[in-house]
């Protein structure tokens, strides 16, 4: 009988992508896609670790699934459902997980999403139709794998029947010592041009007509595995290719980091026909002191030179921006820096988030030392800033 699988994905536009090819690959080996969990046979939750808030939604989540099972497990005719934890989480804590949350079956790591159908039907075949711990002995990790397959890309399952993100490069290097992304999905890697031309033509033959390029730092994309006679790809060349892809209407990027962004992206925001003049450019913080500490590769005067040059040359271009209130010794008056900047800047739009620590990165070695009231008060200011900001350039 057929399998059904429901994905529930958290964070980022990267997870949502990948929620869609482990879709992609389930489907290809027969399995039903659900868009609700009651009577599911397998439960995925595709998790982030951005932020301990994000990481507290899974683990709630989890709980209502050890409620409901718990119910279940009164009715002789219904078994628990196996339960994934995949993506950022899944590295994060590895085999941990089963302590923390028993009733999961199986923890996948980012790179090692191919093999999500192969574990899934394993579990299927050897399950115990019982899910006390203590009976059910199969459980399975994989988080050692440091790359995709290809392939992955190819499945042609878009949840959007217009729209498809496409990714470039997955992983950072930045290493900005608040983020856990590096250790959870490595440093960069690119996909070849070739291939994203070609998922960009396969989604376009499917009747899709927009993209968003996705990566975690876009602007430092470089095509690698092209012939030795042809010269690299960079991003601002990725953009031109894109643009002359037929049938495309339109896409986009995200995320870009200002130290990697160049009058050259501008410029080619300017002259690609397709590309919407749009760009997320997180500042994280107005303060020299605090982006010194946040290892962001440049300061105040940088973002504010680049930010002016953006709208200088893109013309009705719209700016969004993260920033991170409460970092680890920001002071009043760095704070008031950051206020200053959003003041200064103007951003069409902005995500603000207050810091919390994440184990493993080095600002982890630093005294969390903003008070949670003092956070939240940091938050509150900028976020109605902000509001104010993006209301007045409506009109
Ligand atoms: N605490 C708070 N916000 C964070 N971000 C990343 N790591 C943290 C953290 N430890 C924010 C940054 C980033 C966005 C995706 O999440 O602003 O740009
Ligand atoms: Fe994290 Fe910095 Fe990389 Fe963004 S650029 S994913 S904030 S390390």
């Amino acid at each position: 009988m057929t399998k059904k699988v429901y994905i529930k994905s958290f964070g980022c536009q990267m997870n949502v992508r990948d929620s869609e090819v482990v879709c992609g690959l389930l489907l290809k080996e027969g399995f039903q896609i659900i868009d609700n969990p009651d009577g599911t046979d397998i439960v995925i939750f595709n998790t982030c670790s951005v932020r301990k808030h994000a990481e507290d939604k899974v683990w709630s989540e989890i709980g209502k699934f050890n409620v409901r099972n718990t119910h279940n497990a009164n009715n002789a005719n219904t078994t628990k459902p196996i339960i994934g934890l995949i993506g950022c989480m899944a590295q994060n804590y590895k085999g941990g997980i089963f302590e923390k949350a028993p009733a999961v079956d199986f923890v996948v790591g980012p790179s090692d999403i191919a093999k999500i159908p192969g574990i899934i039907e394993r579990l299927l075949g050897s399950r115990p139709t019982t899910h006390d711990p203590q009976l059910c002995d199969v459980r399975v990790w994989e988080t050692d794998g440091t790359s995709r397959p290809e392939e992955i890309y190819h499945t042609g399952f878009y949840e959007d029947k217009e729209h498809a993100y496409v990714v470039i490069s997955e992983g950072c290097s930045n290493y900005c010592s608040y983020c856990v992304v590096p250790y959870v999905r490595g440093e960069i890697r690119h996909r070849n041009y070739k291939d994203i031309l070609e998922e960009a033509e396969e989604a376009i033959g499917k009747g899709i007509n927009r993209l968003t390029l996705l990566g975690q730092n876009v602007n430092a994309y470089k095509s690698t595995n092209h012939q030795a006679a042809e010269s690299p790809v960079g991003f601002v060349g990725l953009l031109g290719l894109v643009n002359e892809v037929k049938g495309l209407k339109e896409f986009s990027f995200v995320t870009s980091h200002p130290r990697d962004t160049s009058l050259e992206l501008f410029s080619a925001m300017r002259d690609c026909g397709k590309l919407k003049k749009y760009l997320h450019l997180p500042v994280q913080s107005g303060s020299d002191k605090i982006l010194n500490l946040m290892n962001r590769g440049y300061d105040r005067k940088f973002y504010l030179d680049l930010a002016d040059k953006y709208r200088k040359i893109v013309k009705d271009g719209v700016l969004t921006t993260d920033i991170i209130v409460g970092f680890p010794t920001e002071t009043e008056e760095d704070f008031l820096s950051t206020r200053d900047l959003v003041e200064r800047v103007e951003f069409d739009a902005g995500f603000i988030f207050k810091y919390s620590t994440r184990p493993g990165t080095e600002a982890a070695k630093m005294p969390d030392d903003v008070p949670i009231k003092e956070k939240e008060r940091r938050h509150q200011i900028i976020l109605e800033l902000q509001k104010k900001i993006s209301k007045n350039k409506k009109c």
